[in-house]
């Protein structure tokens, strides 16, 4: 048993903390940074390109953050997909002018939401979304919230694609590194917490199934990421 054979969730300390908090600040500039370091964003347009098969029109993203994540992912898209909607939901409230300007550049309207996904998630929405993305969200939860989750997302897009913290002992020593980076003790906590509460294998299938919905892939990318895509509920079924 190497200790993370099973997942392990506690909460992370920036959950805990108000938006305007210095540390909440600092961190999740750290985050954009262990984006990066993690190829998040060249991950996540990767499978982008590979399962929507046509430019989509409205992307939704569950725990968007401030938005810096899906910028970099659009930045790689725009050219081939312009005029995209991106509903943009967290519970904190990040959504900036600045965003939005750059956003507006690349030709991507964007629409924030700041509510708890699992009370937002009851609403019917009056257009459908293309996809749903998630990055880095996930791993929050324990195997029966996201089963709730995902039968709550399911029905409102075809295609659901995350990017998450692989559960491997190589991403838990890296987390170590992140005194390096300069990362404050939000982020050193959080990051291998995440680690220890992310996937392997084919978890995501197993849970993605219990909601009803068709796995499409699940595995690890690169040193650090593990993905999944699933489809949502097939109606006729
Ligand atoms: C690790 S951060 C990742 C943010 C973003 N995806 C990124 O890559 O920068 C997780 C985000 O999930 C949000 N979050 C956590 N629980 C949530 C919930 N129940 N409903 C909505 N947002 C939530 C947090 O506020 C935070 O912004």
């Amino acid at each position: 048993m190497s200790g993370l054979d099973h997942r392990r969730l506690a909460p992370e300390i920036l959950d805990g903390l108000a938006a305007d908090d210095p540390r909440a600040l600092a961190s999740r500039r750290d985050l954009r940074r262990i984006n990066m370091l993690m190829f998040q964003a060249p991950i996540m347009a990767s499978l982008l390109r590979k399962f929507v098969a046509k430019p989509p029109r409205r992307i939704l993203e569950i725990g968007a953050g401030d938005g810096r994540f899906m910028l970099a992912v659009a930045r790689r898209m725009a050219r081939h997909w312009p005029e995209v909607e991106l509903v943009m939901l967290d519970r904190v409230e990040l959504v900036t002018a600045q965003l939005r300007a750059d956003f507006d550049r690349l030709g991507w309207k964007i629409d924030g939401i700041t509510a708890d996904v699992f009370d937002w998630a009851g609403t019917v929405e009056r257009k459908p979304f293309d996809a749903i993305t998630v990055n880095l969200f996930l791993h929050h939860f324990d195997d029966a919230e996201l089963v709730r989750l995902f039968s709550l997302m399911a029905p409102k897009a075809p295609l659901l694609l995350a990017t998450e913290p692989l559960r491997a002992k190589l991403a838990l020593a890296a987390t170590r590194l992140l005194p390096a980076i300069g990362a404050n003790d939000v982020t050193r906590n959080d990051a291998a917490q995440s680690v220890r509460a992310g996937f392997r294998g084919s978890e995501l299938s197993g849970l993605w199934l219990a909601a009803r919905g068709k796995p499409i892939e699940e595995r690890r990318a690169g040193l650090f990421s593990h993905i999944f895509v699933g489809a949502g509920a097939d109606p006729t079924i």
